[in-house]
């Protein structure tokens, strides 16, 4: 069985499809068509709901953190232990909810198809924002898609929205929605189980150990924002599912003083503050990386274990000489991420064992790390190419050069050849372009409906001179805004 409340009703389920999204659920089960579905692959954000979580507060007690999510992305097993929004619950005893009242107001609301998405990403907001503040609304509004340029009204709304947040119903009763949320057993490892597909809910790492180890047939469920494509998009149903969002030693980030210490279920979001402080660039990639609503639900480990060659942190994280602890069983073992991609998705991870823990090492003095991602869009887009370089440089010569690509092989790799020709080099002209004749040589990359296999080769060449430009004069700008 799992427990959930859906606004403040306690709902239980044993039998449902593990397969059924929160879309579906919502909409042919609990009768809530406001939640809309737009593309069913986490693109347009029509169908965003927001879930409740709770989360150590600065007290150290648990607290309440609202995320907008893409229901079409999300399993109901992912429910167990949360609370679920949809934009039925905002308006409250008759009156419009402050952010309803914002876009009708500031006329953001132009469709009925889209606006109930644009509502509920504007709810998160003002949940979790300190104030109006223009790029943290551009942020959390990139994910959902108007087709009638309606942007500026919508972003208008925001600001009166966060402007001046008035307490709400959810508010009131935060305090029992805590408690009740405590009150929902993880004991037995929830689950639900239609007879033909299950989906259960471990609480713990050890508990998830030996269930995958038993199981290793079964699919590991992180984010899901890749892995439920295969359901509404490919209609391959997944038979036996195990979910990791409910084990607290996957999720969080620890500092160390030579590294971090990632949880393989930490949210991409929850990543963001300890990687963007040690690697600006690395940050600026993450506030690219799909929507907020991917990144509140995708994992750093699910970017890892999907091996997608085209992943936007693999190639970041081998540059930097990150590394994954495996787990199978009680057996653990580190492995260096360059060795953990063997060929299209393979990976050397073995039956029954998972990713536990991503370790990143820390910035160094004398390092320099830039990162580079190419899509047609700016936001909510896939990369063509992306290339994440680390030099170390002593007095003007590179000692160490790590060079990885994504999107130029069938796994995210570094560029040996490249990589020679630049150490012990100055990173003069000269070396630059010698590093760029041996980058031909690393790659022969495809061609493809994102980029020409020419194209590739010659922008991953223009990204590393982008990257000697960025370093040997200051005043060329260092955001990572690339896209075309
Ligand atoms: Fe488009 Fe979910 S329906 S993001
Ligand atoms: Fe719905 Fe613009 S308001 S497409």
């Amino acid at each position: 069985m799992i427990q959930f409340l859906l606004n403040q009703q306690l709902i239980s389920e044993h039998t449902l499809d593990p397969n059924l999204t929160v879309l579906e659920y919502l909409r042919r089960q609990r009768g809530r068509t406001g939640t809309k579905e737009g593309c069913a692959s986490g693109d347009c954000g029509a169908c965003t709901v927001v879930v409740g979580e709770l989360q150590p507060g600065a007290d150290g007690q648990p607290a309440l953190r609202y995320r907008s999510l893409n229901a079409c992305l999300t399993f109901v097993a992912a429910l167990h232990g949360k609370q679920l929004l949809s934009v039925e619950d905002l308006k409250h005893q008759g009156e419009l909810h402050s952010v309803q009242r914002a876009m009708a107001d500031c006329h953001g609301s132009q469709c009925g198809f889209c606006t109930p998405g644009f509502v509920m990403s504007l709810f998160a907001l003002q949940k979790n924002a300190q104030g109006a503040d223009r790029n943290e609304a551009e942020q959390a509004l990139a994910g959902n898609l108007c087709r009638c340029t309606g942007y500026r009204p919508i972003l208008a709304a925001a600001e009166q929205a966060c402007g001046a947040r008035l307490p709400d119903q959810f508010d009131a009763a935060q305090a029992s929605t805590v408690a009740r949320l405590r009150s929902i057993s993880a004991a037995g490892t929830p689950s639900l189980d239609n007879g033909q597909r299950r989906c259960q809910v471990p609480a713990s790492v050890a508990e998830l150990a030996t269930l995958y180890l038993a199981n290793p047939d079964a699919r590991l469920l992180a984010g899901g924002t890749d892995l439920a494509l295969e359901v509404t998009q490919f209609h391959r149903p997944l038979a036996h599912l195990i979910y990791l969002g409910n084990v607290p030693e996957l999720k969080g980030v620890t500092v160390f003083d030579e590294h971090l210490e990632i949880g393989a279920a930490t949210p991409l979001t929850d990543c963001y503050a300890a990687l963007a402080s040690e690697y600006p660039d690395f940050g600026h990639l993450l506030q690219r990386f799909a929507s907020l609503q991917i990144r509140n639900q995708g994992t750093l480990g699910g970017n890892i274990g999907n091996a997608s060659p085209i992943g936007d942190s693999p190639p970041l994280l081998i540059a930097l000489g990150a590394s994954v602890v495996l787990r199978q069983g009680a057996r653990r073992r580190t492995v260096a991420l360059e060795d953990y991609f063997i060929d299209y998705r393979v990976t050397v991870r073995e039956p029954g064992e998972f990713i536990e823990t991503v370790i990143v090492p820390r910035a160094r003095a004398g390092q320099a790390f830039r990162a580079y991602k190419l899509s047609k869009r700016l936001d909510d887009d896939i990369s063509a190419v992306c290339a994440a370089i680390n030099l170390h440089l002593e007095d003007g010569v590179i000692r160490q050069a790590r060079l990885a690509f994504g999107g130029m092989a069938a796994i995210p790799k570094r560029a040996a050849a490249c990589e020679a020709a630049l150490l012990g080099k100055v990173f003069s002209s000269a070396a630059l372009e010698a590093a760029c004749s041996a980058l031909a040589g690393d790659f022969t990359p495809l061609s493809d409906f994102r980029a020409s296999r020419e194209y590739r080769q010659l922008a991953a060449q223009n990204l590393l001179r982008r990257c000697h430009l960025e370093l040997t004069q200051p005043t060329v700008p260092t955001r990572v805004t690339e896209h075309g």
